[in-house]
């Protein structure tokens, strides 16, 4: 761990407007800034950043933290890498020992991962004819380079053949489950391999740790893949897979896949630029990752129903960080991988060349939807175009598509505009009016996904909310609020609550009395860290944050879970059976 003396240092030495102000244009407003949130997106400004307490937080989306979470954030780094990204910035150079100390878990799940890997890929080379092998080469065509530079594995078919190794090696259990290597069994209390008959994709990050694995069945049965969850050093959210080798090549483009073996067999083509999400949909994130990257997107999903789908969600992600993106018609082949074993590499570079934007795409599909031989087909056909059409805020864009379907359509072309227009104009009203409903459903409680214990006692979960505002806010009262008699974390009603109360004593223990709330990001999601910010941002909007209203908020909290004996069925059975106990 990073002494936390350097990290006060770093975050002094980097005011968070500063920092801020090279991502997001930011304007004053009395004591705080306001800006156009960079992690959604929205047309008037509900990104505050708040220069008393240093911190940032979006109204709209509820992002929020330290200038260390924004780095985090906008640079897709975890937190030790963002905390040496802001010395760097203000040339405080921070060596790997440092950073590492007490940072074991990380760095021994990293090791274990890349010890699984070899060992993996030593049981694919080993024989001639494992099934894993066969799988590889016959059935998927790679070849032996494609296989060494991925360095795809095998999982041998068996219970603990990894688990067995990585124990010989000094692994404990508990490390190999953190790292989704191995489960325990319930029954027999035994660990076993998480992957098993299975070839093995190893998922490396940009400096070359190995942070994942794929894992894909050899037969046609469920689940097809098997792949890591989110564990200390991955997010599956984050990352890319193969962008560690396509960031030397993709400065111009970029081609995203859906799946694992699509990108290897581009690869393999020479088509060096390849990535693919990790079983998962594209994520704002995974979009910023790719904008440091390159300029401009070529999507290349599935041709079925679903990867269309998820083709135009892509277009949206990506262009709201400013990416190019265009997609690729594949006709009616499956996938990349198919289609580079049908038709070869040199009718993929021409693919390449015959991209669509995202109107062309989506008017694309209007036309296979209708038939344009007749009026009735045409008008539901203009109706739709001028619905995409309302999706581009630039007019300019909208004059040139609007012209082109005109010509197609047989209709004229200021009469798409206008419509377009007017549809805009509506839409507009009802994402103000929906976004005003969700604020509300929000403010209430109902529907909270942060804290759903919430709505079962708001005054108690209010109380709580208070509380942990004023600690961030004052740290000094934590030290205060520990000398309280007959309170602690076991006071906690909501769970999320109490999880944040024993993660701040622990941290505020663990730095003897300093606290540094970026380290939240360790062990809570951007949006549970987002709503931690947000208490702390209540209370700076209030006046009296001292040990008296600390104590008060202490007293409602412990008025409202006070149990009302006999009001509920679990304390009826209580009673039952202490008084059988008493009469026994
Ligand atoms: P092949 O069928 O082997 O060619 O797979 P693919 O690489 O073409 O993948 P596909 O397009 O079927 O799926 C896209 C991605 O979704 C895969 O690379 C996986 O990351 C993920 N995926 C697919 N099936 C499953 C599954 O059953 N479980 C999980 N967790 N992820 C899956
Ligand atoms: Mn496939």
């Amino acid at each position: 761990m990073i002494d936390q003396g350097i990290i006060s240092d770093i975050k002094y030495r980097n005011p968070i407007e500063d920092v801020i102000s090279g991502y997001v244009s930011l304007k004053r407003a009395g004591s705080n800034m306001n800006g156009l949130c960079p992690f959604h997106s929205e047309r008037t400004p509900s990104f505050t950043v708040f220069s008393s307490s240093q911190n940032f937080y979006c109204f709209g989306c509820g992002a929020g933290g330290d200038v260390i979470t924004f780095i985090m954030k906008a640079e897709n780094l975890d937190y030790i890498s963002a905390i040496k990204f802001l010395g760097k910035r203000v040339g405080i150079e921070i060596n790997d020992e440092e950073a590492q100390k007490g940072e074991a878990s990380r760095t021994r799940i990293l090791a274990m991962n890349k010890s699984a890997a070899k060992f993996f890929h030593t049981c694919l080379m080993e024989s001639d004819n494992n099934p894993g092998i066969r799988y590889l080469r016959d059935k998927r065509g790679f070849t032996n380079q494609q296989i060494v530079h991925f360095g795809l594995g095998y999982a041998k078919d068996g219970w603990d053949n990894l688990t067995k190794h990585l124990k010989g090696q000094g692994y404990s259990d508990e490390e190999m489950k953190t790292a989704f290597l191995s489960s325990k069994s319930q029954k027999t209390g035994r660990s076993f391999d998480y992957f098993r008959n299975r070839v093995m994709i190893p998922i490396i990050d940009m400096t070359g740790n190995i942070i994942a694995f794929g894992g894909r069945i050899l037969t046609d049965e469920q689940p097809k893949y098997m792949n890591t969850s989110d564990t200390p050093v991955f997010k599956k959210s984050r990352n890319l897979f193969a962008m560690n080798f396509a960031k030397n090549t993709c400065a111009d483009k970029l081609i995203l896949c859906e799946g694992y073996m699509d990108v290897i067999a581009l690869h393999g083509a020479g088509f060096t630029n390849s990535v693919a999400t990790l079983g998962t949909a594209i994520t704002p994130e995974h979009a910023r990752l790719m904008k440091r990257y390159t300029k401009s997107v070529l999507i290349s999903y599935d041709s079925d129903s679903a990867g269309q789908n998820a083709a135009d969600k892509a277009f949206r992600l990506l262009s709201e960080v400013g990416l190019e993106a265009r997609v690729l018609d594949m006709g009616d082949i499956k996938d990349p991988d198919e289609f580079i074993r049908k038709r070869g590499k040199e009718e993929f570079r021409k693919l390449l060349e015959g991209t669509k934007n995202r109107f062309e795409f989506k008017f694309n599909a209007i036309k296979a939807r209708h038939n344009l031989n007749t009026t009735d087909g045409r008008v539901k056909a203009a109706a739709e175009t001028v619905a995409v059409l309302a999706e581009f805020p630039s007019s300019v864009e909208r004059t040139i598509y609007a012209g082109n379907a005109a010509k197609v359509l047989g209709v004229n072309q200021e009469t798409l505009l206008y419509d377009a227009e007017k549809y805009m104009k509506k839409s507009d009203k009802k994402k103000s009016s929906e976004e005003k409903q969700k604020m509300m459903i929000r403010s209430g409680g109902y529907g909270d996904t942060v804290n759903p214990d919430y709505v079962k006692n708001p005054a108690a979960a209010a109380a709580e909310e208070a509380i942990i505002g004023m600690m961030l806010l004052r740290t000094e009262l934590v030290g205060e609020i520990k000398k309280i008699e007959g309170f602690g974390a076991e006071s906690f009603f909501t769970e999320f609550n109490r999880r944040v109360y024993e993660f701040i004593i622990k941290s505020y223990e663990e730095g003897n009395g300093v606290f540094d709330e970026g380290c939240l990001s360790r062990s809570f999601s951007d949006a549970e860290v987002g709503r931690v910010v947000k208490m702390k941002i209540r209370r700076m909007e209030l006046s009296d944050n001292g040990i008296n209203t600390l104590k008060e908020c202490v007293e409602r909290l412990m008025d409202a879970t006070s149990v009302k004996s006999g009001n509920s069925i679990e304390d009826l059975e209580e009673l039952i059976k202490n008084k059988r106990r008493k009469n026994q």
